[in-house]
């Protein structure tokens, strides 16, 4: 395989290599961002926040915009339905320091879909623009759209969308290459994918289902000149690194699931300093699959973990079962 890594430029923001961690609500926080980025994430995406939330002076979703040093560079991503609150929005995240702010528009999330963000705004593709361009001129930061290739399978909007967001001024677009209706399942439409591409001249960066060199290499030859990285991320926080070094022609060595469970618990350890030892056990629970896996009796252990409230019952029970 020829290298398709490389620094990338988005806008004026200049990224040291183009394989990033994809946003995920729940899950890329201060404490799983720094993780990913000391695994070789160019950009880490943090969780989406209610531009809506964020004009009310919502203390939790303020409390979602604060990083610090070691979660940088950081995409933040916002979402909302009209131009002032997006506006609103992304100053308040330049202002805490986003070195991009990207705007969704692919979640198909019920909720997010009734207050009218998320995928539904595929469905006017001028109105989208209009958000765009809201927040290319509240900020100084390049501001980037995340969608999907379609609302339904088979029928192409993303190159549409992504001509759009390129007019407003948007200085990338991140892809999801399956159709909102297949939510977080199926094949990636890379042929789709590749037509994007073809229909502007800003990075378009791919993203679904890529979890090894090969799955990137694809979104690649289809044209994108970045790739994110989501679920295959929650386990294997190293696997930026991994990719990296498989287009380069080597071969990673295989994350085994000792090593996994110790950067579980590290990651527990920094939730509980970051969250407080409630919340932060909480929070690690969420992703317990993808990390208390691929030995003997890793159901039984996730079955015991998620009853466990303090760290040092959780210390003992992975002792006890991996060590
Ligand atoms: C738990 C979870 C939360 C997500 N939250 C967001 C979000 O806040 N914003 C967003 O644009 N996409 C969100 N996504 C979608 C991911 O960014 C990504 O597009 C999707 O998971 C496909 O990539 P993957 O196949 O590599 O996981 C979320 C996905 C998951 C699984």
């Amino acid at each position: 395989m020829t290298s398709a890594v490389h620094s990338f430029s988005v806008g004026s923001f200049q990224s040291s290599n183009n394989i990033w961690l994809a946003p995920m609500a729940g899950v890329t926080d201060g404490p799983f961002r720094s993780l990913c980025l000391r695994g070789g994430a160019g950009v880490v995406c943090a969780e989406m926040v209610s531009a809506h939330a964020l004009h009310y002076a919502n203390p939790r979703s303020l409390r979602m915009l604060c990083v610090d040093e070691r979660e940088k560079p950081v995409s933040m991503q916002i979402f909302g339905s009209d131009e002032q609150t997006i506006a609103e929005a992304a100053r308040a995240a330049e202002a805490r320091g986003a070195d991009i702010v990207d705007i969704n528009a692919g979640c198909p999330v019920k909720k997010i879909n009734k207050a009218g963000a998320g995928c539904v705004l595929m469905k006017d593709p001028v109105h989208l623009g209009r958000l765009v361009a809201a927040a290319v001129k509240a900020v100084h930061v390049p501001v980037t759209l995340k969608t999907r290739i379609s609302l339904k399978r088979g029928v192409l909007l993303g190159d549409q969308l992504a001509h759009i967001a390129e007019s407003e001024g948007a200085s990338a677009v991140i892809i999801h290459a399956r159709a909102a209706e297949d939510m977080h399942g199926g094949e990636p439409d890379l042929d789709s994918m590749a037509r994007v591409c073809r229909a502007v001249k800003i990075p378009v960066i791919g993203n679904g289902g890529i979890h090894d060199g090969k799955t990137a290499q694809a979104f690649f030859d289809a044209g994108c000149a970045g790739v994110m990285v989501g679920r295959a991320a929650v386990g294997n926080p190293f696997i930026f690194k991994d990719i990296q070094e498989e287009l380069e022609g080597g071969t990673p060595a295989p994350l085994g699931p000792r090593r996994r469970v110790e950067i579980y618990l590290a990651l527990i350890e920094e939730n509980i300093a970051r969250y407080g030892e409630k919340i932060g056990i909480g929070r690690s629970k969420k992703t317990a699959g993808y990390w208390l896996r691929d030995f003997p009796n890793a159901a039984d252990v996730r079955g015991r973990f998620v009853r466990m409230e303090s760290l040092a019952d959780i210390r003992a029970l992975f002792q006890s079962v991996v060590f």
